[in-house]
């Protein structure tokens, strides 16, 4: 098994906050991230694709090919959104890194070409990451 990464960066703003909670419930749990206008962060998400590489072209998967996929189906909806209020894919969940990797999983899953999405690894901040494997 092989496996390939392409790395993207996007900044989008979220709010966390959960309306059963009173505001210092909400502000305990989740402190900054529960600014009453959102807050912004610059993620950094990786993206990695497992198989066998293809004998005709050498490659696991055309990076080129990759990079598209994942600006086409993730990063231009959600770059430069609030992920609260302006992202199809997220409406209704609460936008932590956790379940935006999985959202973004879903987004990516059926479209790899070649290979298997294997895993969706994002930088909220520059200490911490998420990751999911399906
Ligand atoms: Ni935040």
């Amino acid at each position: 098994m092989i496996y390939a990464t392409r790395r993207e960066t996007f900044s989008a703003s979220h709010r966390l906050h959960q309306d059963n909670l009173t505001e210092e419930e909400n502000s305990n749990l989740y402190g900054k991230c529960n600014n009453k206008f959102g807050h912004g962060h610059n993620y950094i998400l990786e993206v990695v694709v497992a198989g066998e590489i293809d004998p005709a072209t050498g490659y696991l998967i055309d990076l080129k090919k990759l990079k598209s996929i994942i600006r086409e189906n993730v990063i231009d909806k959600l770059d430069h959104h609030h992920l609260n209020f302006d992202v199809e894919f997220m409406q209704g969940i609460i936008p932590t890194t956790e379940n935006l990797a999985v959202e973004i999983w879903k987004q990516l899953v059926d479209k790899i070409p070649h290979g298997k999405l294997y895993s969706v690894k994002i930088f909220e901040t520059e200490n911490n990451y998420i990751e999911y494997k399906g």
